[in-house]
């Protein structure tokens, strides 16, 4: 069977089922890392320069809904048709050149949006469109309980919804795996939120194979999140990524470093070490935070209130509280503890840093994503296969 042949069948097994006629939604937690990804090897495809770690979070979600108008299928105008760049379902997949990118809309927490944001989610929306061979442009809506651009991993779970909405509504079935690179394409940290818990990043050294996967562990975790500021940082960490590379004198050696201390915290992990987890997943982030601070010109994220709350973290883990600190692309500061002692934890944070918000989040699931009725949960054990000749192009 040729693939044309193939893709045709699938997508004909999915119109007969009901499923994938046009709009969806998905559910995405928000995920932080523990070993942080910091810097792109291919700034395109977003291949990261190193494997990293993270725990996917309850309470800090995205819900998109993706609609492609006229069910996504609708017949492409005939002027349109032979244009160089544009799918043609008869024809088999081919990268549509921005499509429908311009046309697209998109709403965050019911505001409209426009320019880069909307340009980076066209990019997404076009990988699926190419590869369901459709060229309608969609409306995509997300409301987010994770304040947005403000260091607290909005990105992460906006993409991963994205992929899973937008691969459904187009009636793709793509496995986890595949949606983790669909994922990546929007935003690196995305990739890692399709599967919940803890959960590592392969770097990889091409698009197949840089995607996430779940890491089996039976450790009691939680994150509090010690709220600073929910204003939207200055510098994107996509451009951040980009100076530290091109001017911090320590970016190399952060790099060398957090090969190992990735191995470092999953032989933690592997047995049940809170105490050795957590030291390596402090200092990773402070010479992640060191690199950037010494980029030039500095990209620095901290504020008062930041430097704060790390004393105050590690006062109370000379207390005997676990308790280390994790910070990303942001002022806000993010306590690693065990679920176990976490309300105590954060009851100590909230007396001690009076000014700041502080929550509670345990281990949160992975991508759910759901038909357009927004009822019916779908499956992601989905046929492998069906978004490959597409992403490793
Ligand atoms: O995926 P991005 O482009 O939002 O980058 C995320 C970078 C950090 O949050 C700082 C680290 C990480 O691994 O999530």
């Amino acid at each position: 069977m040729d693939s044309r042949t193939s893709r045709q069948d699938e997508v004909g097994k999915h119109e007969e089922s009901g499923l994938g006629r046009g709009r969806a939604s998905a559910l995405a937690n928000a995920n932080i890392a523990l070993i942080k990804y910091w810097g792109k090897a291919d700034e395109a495809l977003i291949i990261p320069r190193t494997s990293s770690l993270s725990l996917t979070l309850d309470g800090l979600s995205t819900e998109t809904t993706v609609e492609f108008v006229g069910n996504g299928r609708g017949a492409m105008p005939p002027a349109q048709r032979d244009l160089p760049g544009v799918p043609d379902r008869t024809s088999g997949p081919r990268v549509a050149a921005s499509a429908s990118s311009g046309r697209d809309s998109l709403t965050i927490d019911g505001v409209q949006q426009s320019g880069k944001v909307l340009d980076r989610v066209s990019k997404v929306l076009d990988l699926v469109r190419a590869q369901a061979g459709i060229n309608a442009p969609a409306h995509v809506s997300s409301t987010n309980t994770v304040p947005y651009g403000a260091g607290l991993a909005s990105s992460s779970s906006a993409f991963a919804a994205l992929a899973g909405a937008a691969a459904q509504a187009a009636g793709l079935r793509p496995s986890r795996r595949e949606l983790s690179r669909l994922a990546r394409r929007g935003s690196g940290s995305a990739c890692r939120s399709v599967y919940g818990g803890l959960v590592k990043w392969n770097a990889g050294h091409d698009d197949a194979s840089s995607y996430a996967e779940p890491v089996d562990n039976s450790m009691d975790l939680a994150i509090v999140v010690i709220l600073i500021s929910n204003r939207e940082k200055h510098v994107s960490s996509r451009d951040a990524m980009v100076r530290t590379i091109a001017t911090s004198p320590l970016y190399e050696s952060w790099v060398q470093q957090s090969g190992k201390d990735l191995d470092e915290a999953l032989a933690a992990i592997s047995t049940g070490d809170l105490e050795r987890l957590g030291a390596v997943v402090e200092a990773n982030a402070m010479g992640m935070h060191a690199a950037m601070i010494a980029s030039r010109p500095p990209t620095l994220y901290w504020l008062p209130e930041t430097i704060r709350a790390l004393g105050a973290v590690e006062e109370l883990r000379g207390q005997g509280l676990p308790a280390w600190s994790t910070m990303d692309a942001g002022p806000n500061v993010k306590v690693l503890t065990s679920g176990r002692d976490a309300e105590r934890l954060a009851d100590e944070l909230r007396s001690m840093l009076p000014a700041c918000r502080v929550q509670v989040h345990r281990p949160g699931a992975g991508l759910r994503v759901f038909d357009e009725s927004g009822v019916r949960e779908a499956e992601l054990v989905g046929q492998a296969g069906s978004l490959a000749p597409l992403l490793s192009r």
